[in-house]
């Protein structure tokens, strides 16, 4: 069972804060991620909180939501109130009981933690029948007072027990003992599940939860891109995809839809704020991406040469060769190839002895590079359509409409407007319209290449008409009319070669 704590954990990540409404937005994406448990929040800890358990416990169907509570009254009938509108209620009780809490946090002597954890749970359970309890600091904990713990907030009602490594500080083999000795010695444990819960504070929380997985934990916590409290939790992804490409060793699967990975990494970090690194395993930018020519090669004779994963399989669209000095023949001719291009012999060797030339200076090789290199850029492009003028209408509660003006060959001027998804999609359809030509957009990439406001803007698309890919390129301070003409520039292309 996968239970996501993005939206409680991983928002206590320093630098992170979400609003309700963001936070509503990203649970709807873990419902179609379709994790088992979402922790929507801490609802006594602030209004705010509250309010989008509450919202998130009305709205989403199908996923347990729970809230999250310490071992007093107060808090647990808050999370009861935000949670009563919700199809799968959990109250998510935890009270510290390692020595180092009970003695300088807690003052409290062993007796009187479990008595408390008994008695939350039994107040929980007045409200929901799913309870889940934790035992905060569980790895610093003694083994014989984590066993008598966990057995009796099991006899009073707890159908999940969650055993969390609050500070980072296990080992996986240590951590693994802990849940076999829990395994072993407490008699009522088949009454639960045992869920494990990892920070990352020596880089090991993804380790220690597989390690547990292998000892027999069933519920793994975790957060989408790993964040959490200062170094973080264990990532969702990384956990969930090392079971998936693994399961020869660990013989355990999950319901995630691993195809929403990518997405719903995106939306958190976009939301939070919190970039994820380019090399972050599964859902960095780099994590598909092949840069040495001898992998390169590899991967183009076959892919499991040096992919373990499918992209598809996480929602990349597909494996990315970075063109570079390291790149080989084969990594160029597949990407000229891919571009619509057919080179003889010949001209491909001409081709490489220049791109090697240029990606000693470079560092990233770009399409249009290589366009220019196999004389595309250099074979003048005549505007065979011409950008006269261009309107666009959108907006928060506008359909988004694009009318343009184009010159023919012939001199005529044609008009047409039409609607889209967003103002780039009805301006590339207008164009469509005026050209008949359709092309496909396959990438659409924007950056500033001047600094200020007033930035010029370059457009860099890349379109498919009729099996063939295509790049066209723009800048203007103005970014729509350099997407409409990096759009055009495209279609010119392949109009030049219609004629051909
Ligand atoms: O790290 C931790 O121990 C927690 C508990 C509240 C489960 O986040
Ligand atoms: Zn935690």
């Amino acid at each position: 069972m996968i239970f996501d704590t993005t939206l409680r954990d991983g928002e206590q990540s320093p630098g992170a804060s979400l609003d309700i409404n963001e936070k509503v937005q990203i649970a709807r994406q873990l419902a179609l991620l379709n994790v088992d448990v979402i922790e929507a929040g801490f609802p006594v800890s602030s209004p705010g909180d509250f309010e989008s358990v509450r919202r998130i416990a009305q709205e989403i169907r199908g996923v347990s939501v729970a809230g999250l509570a310490r071992a007093v009254e107060k808090d647990i009938d808050n999370a009861a109130r935000a949670l009563e509108k919700a199809d799968k209620p959990r109250i998510h009780v935890f009270l510290a009981t390692s020595e180092i809490h009970r003695k300088y946090k807690l003052q409290k002597a062993k007796d009187e933690i479990l008595h408390l954890a008994v008695k939350s749970v039994k107040h929980a359970i007045q409200y929901v029948s799913d309870v889940e309890f934790s035992t905060e600091d569980a790895s610093r904990t003694e083994l014989d007072f984590l066993i008598q713990v966990v057995e009796a907030v099991i006899d009073a009602g707890a159908k999940t027990v969650n055993i969390p490594d609050t500070v980072g500080y296990a080992v996986p083999d240590q951590y693994a003992a802990i849940i076999s000795g829990l395994k072993k010695n407490v008699k009522n444990i088949n009454k639960a599940i045992i869920s494990v819960h990892c920070h990352n504070d020596l880089g090991l929380a993804v380790a220690n939860s597989l390690a547990a997985i292998k000892a027999g934990a069933q519920q793994i916590e975790c957060t989408i891109n790993g964040i959490g409290e200062r170094a973080g939790n264990a990532a969702l992804e990384e956990i969930v995809m090392a079971l998936k490409t693994r399961q020869d060793f660990y013989q355990r699967s999950t319901r995630v839809a691993t195809r929403e990975l990518i997405a719903t990494s995106k939306l958190v970090s976009t939301l939070t704020g919190l970039r994820v690194q380019r090399n972050k395993a599964i859902v960095g930018e780099n994590a598909f991406a092949h840069q040495s020519g001898v992998h390169q090669d590899g991967v183009i004779k076959e892919r499991t040469t040096y992919e373990i994963m499918k992209p598809e399989d996480v929602g990349y669209l597909k494996t990315r060769l970075v063109l570079g000095k390291l790149s080989g023949r084969n990594a160029l001719k597949t990407r000229i190839k891919e571009l619509g291009y057919e080179l003889s012999e010949s001209e491909f060797e001409r081709a490489f002895e220049e791109f090697k030339h240029i990606a000693d200076k470079k560092k990233e090789i770009f399409d249009e590079d290589i366009e220019a290199i196999i004389g595309i850029e250099k074979m003048e492009v005549p505007a065979i359509f011409h950008l006269e003028s261009l309107t666009i209408s959108c907006g928060p509660n506008a359909v988004p409409t694009a009318g343009v003006r184009l010159k023919l060959p012939d001199g005529r001027l044609v008009d047409n407007t039409t609607t889209g998804d967003g103002p780039i999609d009805a301006l590339f359809k207008a164009i469509d319209l005026s050209t008949g030509i359709t092309g496909t957009l396959q990438d659409y990439n924007i950056r500033a290449v001047t600094s200020g406001k007033d930035a010029m803007g370059e457009v860099h698309v890349n379109i498919e008409v009729e099996g063939k890919t295509i790049g066209g390129r723009a800048v203007s301070t103005d970014i729509i009319e350099a997407s409409a003409k990096a759009y055009l520039n495209a279609i010119n292309k392949i109009a030049v070669l219609k004629i051909m």
